[in-house]
């Protein structure tokens, strides 16, 4: 009977095997030295919310350690993200009164105008002021836009509030303007506009493939969400990755700057691909989900959090992202520069 001959057997070579991946792997030095993929702190965008009328910065029950901030609230830890090196803040508001038009979205004296002027003051010249410029925060009924006598999302009457939008968050100091309520026509709409008004240095920063997530659930809890259903009829349909190359040449042909591909985890073929095709820089955003679920694990001790985090952050990065918007960014980007 013969038996399989050992791996040093004449039979393979002397060497067998003669490739020996494991070699790399060996000891953390080397390790480290053939990573392909490393996390900095400047490619990492906090997320913020700022809520008027609060009096103390509220904690959100989903997506522990995030808060609605005050106005003074946002401006600490701004400058706490800053301090740690982080690349931009992206902002969103959340106002007291809503109305079918979203008014407090153009309103300069509206809470993320003025936490934007705020934010302009107090960290401007030393981080990439954004902005989201999209109106399911500002409208009664919770959608991205304004609705027709039938209560279905009027697209082009939308792009005319969204041009104002982008007036408004321009003047109040806005470096990029996230337009994120995926409308046809949003980011040249918005282009023109700020062209128009002689603000050509103001960027577009383009939700360019925006999926209609279950993984945008904890964000509802932080905007006070007042939406009813869904956003199927705007956002993408998570089917489909060939739709997304035809959303990401629209918003590059419109002038967009940089784009943002959303959610991330559920969709790195999305931004691999668009890494691939395109030559301006990419974004992906590690949303509210993804943020609760390692979270939640981590609390029940079912994964160890801080390599979790790590590792989201990383495959992300191999994915294509060269930026990525995280609830953690401040925290991830404090360890990165102690050497953690
Ligand atoms: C729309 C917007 C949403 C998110 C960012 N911008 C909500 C949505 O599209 O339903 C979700 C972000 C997150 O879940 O972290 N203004």
């Amino acid at each position: 009977m013969t038996t399989f001959p050992p791996p040093s057997s004449t039979a393979f070579g002397a060497q067998f095997p003669v490739s020996r991946p494991r070699r790399l792997r060996r000891t953390p030095a080397l390790r480290r030295l053939v990573a392909e993929t490393r996390l900095h702190p400047a490619d990492l965008v906090l997320p913020m919310f700022v809520k008027e009328s609060l009096s103390e910065p509220s904690p959100l029950g989903s997506m522990p350690g995030v808060l609605q901030h005050t106005r003074d609230s946002l401006k600490a830890a701004a400058a706490e993200a800053v301090a740690a090196g982080v690349g931009g803040l992206m902002i969103f508001g959340i106002p007291s009164v809503r109305d079918a038009q979203g008014s407090a979205a153009t309103d300069p004296n509206g809470i993320l105008n003025l936490a934007l002027a705020d934010l302009e003051a107090e960290v401007g010249d030393a981080t990439v002021l954004m902005a989201d410029l999209c109106l399911d925060e500002f409208t009664d009924h919770g959608h991205c836009g304004v609705l027709d006598e039938n209560g279905a999302v009027d697209n082009d009457a939308t792009l005319l509030r969204y041009a104002d939008m982008a007036l408004a968050q321009a003047e109040a100091g806005a470096d990029l303007l996230g337009t994120s309520g995926m409308m046809d026509g949003q980011v040249g709409v918005v282009r023109q506009a700020l062209d128009f008004a002689g603000m050509t240095d103001t960027g577009v920063f383009a939700y360019a493939a925006k999926y209609a997530s279950a993984f945008y659930g904890p964000f509802r809890e932080a905007v006070d969400s007042a939406l009813i259903g869904d956003r199927r009829t705007y956002q993408q349909d998570p089917a489909n990755r060939r739709e997304a190359a035809r959303e990401v040449a629209l918003d590059v042909a419109e002038g967009a700057d940089l784009l943002i591909v959303k959610p991330a985890m559920s969709y790195l073929d999305v931004l691999s691909d668009t890494a691939a095709s395109v030559d301006i820089p990419v974004a992906a955003y590690q949303v509210s989900g993804e943020y609760a679920m390692v979270e939640a694990a981590a609390q029940h001790g079912w994964i160890d959090r801080d390599r979790a985090i790590t590792e989201t952050l990383t495959s992300i990065r191999r994915a294509g992202a060269s930026i990525i918007l995280t609830y953690w960014a401040t925290e991830v980007a404090t360890k990165l520069k102690a050497g953690i």
